[in-house]
């Protein structure tokens, strides 16, 4: 049987990473800062959804991602990976809790092992869309996610938001990455 879910197969299940880290302007010290992070992941798989001719096959994922010491995750993701097998496009979208959705999209091949997908603020399809506030002081100009799928059941993303900021001249390059394992 074909595969339907194309590079998205290998993402199906439940994963953990305990290596992440996060570079981001921390309001509460007044500067950039690393902060580790531990991570969960479930992605389930579904399809097809069919739009007139066009057949999508995805991953209804949720994340959490918890500093070391607390007991509340301090980010979260609920969103659907995509995948186009008639065209090769792929999708994320996603809504992060501070206001902001993201639809990040690239294209890949059925069997590609690593892929990008990116997003802009007023892009044409690829978009990041957010709240009043954050579009004044801490803009999310662009999105940018490399996944790679290492082929020893795990996988490794590594991903920047271009923030423009009201505390600097120039945009702020806010990143993370991290390596998770399957835990089911
Ligand atoms: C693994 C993923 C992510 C983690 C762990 C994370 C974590 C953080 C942290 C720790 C801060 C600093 C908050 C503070 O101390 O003031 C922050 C700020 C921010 N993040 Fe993320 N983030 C992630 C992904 C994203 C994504 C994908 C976006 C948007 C596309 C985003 C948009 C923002 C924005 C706009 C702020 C600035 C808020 C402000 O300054 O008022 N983040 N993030």
């Amino acid at each position: 049987m074909a595969n339907e879910w194309g590079p998205l197969q290998a993402l199906v299940g439940e994963w953990q990473g305990e290596g992440g880290m996060d570079r981001s302007f921390s309001h509460s010290r007044g500067v950039v800062f690393d902060t580790p992070y531990l991570e969960k992941v479930t992605m389930k798989p579904f399809g097809p959804v069919d739009n007139g001719s066009q057949h999508l096959y995805g991953l209804d994922y949720k994340s959490a991602m918890w500093r070391e010491s607390e007991d509340n995750p301090f980010h979260t993701e609920v969103g659907y990976w995509l995948w186009d097998a008639a065209t090769g496009e792929i999708l994320r979208g996603f809504v992060v809790p501070r206001g902001i959705t993201v639809l990040a999209g690239g294209t890949a091949a059925a069997d590609a092992t690593s892929f990008r997908m990116r997003a802009d603020v007023g892009g044409k399809n690829y978009v990041i869309g957010e709240n009043t506030y954050l579009a004044a002081k801490a803009s999310s100009i662009s999105y940018e996610v490399t996944v790679t799928i290492n082929g020893d059941d795990t996988w490794s993303y590594e991903e920047t938001t271009m923030l423009r900021m009201a505390e600097f001249a120039e945009p702020l390059a806010h990143t993370d990455r991290n390596t998770l394992h399957r835990v089911s």
